[in-house]
């Protein structure tokens, strides 16, 4: 189906090819409000469902949602918490849980995350370990919720040590991903969501990229729809196939790891902090990656040079300095060998052999990373 006759009668629909834990992931407009439709084959007994949203999104798009249950005669309670970072800890997982069993919800309860990324790894989580494990379903309300946390089954919290460090694969069991949702997303969260979008075909797919650079990148950017619609799935058909191929990250799916070693290093120098967000991170840790390409003859400048001058037509930081850098490449560097990813402190890396394809490559010497942070990129 193109993307232009795009409608909410006929959703684009995916598969996440995962056995007996496959699910669907559905892109389209006005799904909140028949939400009923695809949610009711999901119920085992009572029609009753929680839904869990923060106090950003449910003013906005609980009403819709709620409407479209009771639309089919599903009943609803829900359990609102605050936004941000900080409800994706112990005391939030506790508070949330808690609350799910005052509601009396039992093995047969669905939970419906409704929210960004947040939202989805903590209700994830909790359905992970409530009743040791109930179904869950994502709807994900910002972009970077849509184009990649919704997709793939890591759930989870952060704790002291670090971001994501304790969790489950948990997989849902539909994702409903309303176009509808974008609209009411502040620019800059929507421009963090889009560096996913790049990253998901600077890995692997070099038309899709040349697409957004023509001018897709910036109609998604300006609110057109049947572009959003057109990236949200190339995400959603890029992490899908690689998630169903290696669903636990033993091997490629490491490559959804591009830009995030040198991303996350920056998360961490800047307190995971609202002065760089996830997006941004990974924006400039793109082109940081690419530039660590480059110095190792694996990629050729001309495409780094176009990675920059897309990001930076679409808003997005490429160098330290956007976020208060350039750090001192060492603190960086320890940063990295404490990176749940690092094995035994060894330095892994997502590498581009040239726009459109990328490897993973472990072991990198710490002298070849230490200029491309001296670089201030
Ligand atoms: N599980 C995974 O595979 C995976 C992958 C990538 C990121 N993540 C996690 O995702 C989280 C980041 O997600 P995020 O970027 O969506 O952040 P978020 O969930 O904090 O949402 C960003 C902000 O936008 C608000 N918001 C959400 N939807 C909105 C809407 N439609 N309109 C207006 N405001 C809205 C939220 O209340 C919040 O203030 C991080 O915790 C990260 O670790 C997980
Ligand atoms: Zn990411």
């Amino acid at each position: 189906m193109s993307v232009d006759t795009l409608t909410a009668a006929d959703p684009i629909r995916l598969e996440v090819a995962l056995g007996e834990r496959a699910y669907p992931i559905l892109i389209g407009a006005g799904l909140l409000e028949r939400a009923g439709e695809w949610i009711a084959p999901l119920l085992k007994g009572r029609r009753r469902v929680v839904v869990i949203t923060d106090t950003n999104v449910g003013p906005l798009h609980l009403p819709r949602l709620t409407a479209g249950l009771a639309a089919a005669g599903i009943s609803v309670d829900t359990v609102t918490v605050p936004p941000g970072e900080g409800s994706k800890s112990w005391a939030g997982i506790a508070d949330l849980v808690d609350q799910l069993l005052d509601l009396r919800v039992d093995r047969g309860t669905l939970l419906l995350a409704l929210g960004g990324g947040v939202i989805g790894d903590l209700v994830g989580f909790a359905a992970a370990i409530t009743m040791r494990g109930v179904d869950f379903v994502q709807i994900p309300t910002t972009l970077l919720a849509q184009v990649d946390s919704s997709v793939g089954g890591k759930t989870g919290i952060n704790t002291k040590a670090g971001k994501n460090l304790v969790g489950s694969f948990h997989q849902p069991r539909l994702v409903l991903a309303d176009m509808d949702c974008i609209a009411t997303l502040p620019p800059r969260q929507l421009r963090a969501g889009y560096a996913e979008i790049v990253k998901h075909t600077v890995l692997g797919d070099a038309a899709m990229f040349a697409w957004l650079e023509a001018g897709g990148g910036a109609a998604l950017l300006a609110g057109d729809r049947a572009a959003l619609a057109k990236a949200v799935r190339h995400s959603c058909e890029t992490k899908a196939a690689i998630v169903a191929a290696d669903e636990r990250e033993g091997g490629q799916r490491a490559l959804l790891n591009l830009g995030h070693t040198f991303g996350h290093a920056l998360e961490a120098e800047t307190g995971f902090s609202d002065t760089l967000l996830h997006g941004e991170a990974v924006a400039i840790g793109m082109v940081q990656a690419l530039d660590l390409s480059v110095r190792l003859g694996l990629c050729p400048a001309a495409d780094k040079a176009r990675l920059v001058a897309h990001l930076v037509a679409c808003g997005l930081p490429v160098d330290q300095k956007a976020c208060g850098g350039p750090f001192d490449p060492a603190t960086l560097v320890a940063h990295m060998r404490l990176d749940k990813k690092a094995k035994a402190g060894e330095l892994t890396f997502v590498l581009c052999t040239g726009l459109g394809s990328a490897i993973v490559r472990d072991g990198v010497p710490e002298s070849d990373v230490l200029p491309v942070l001296s670089e201030a990129h």
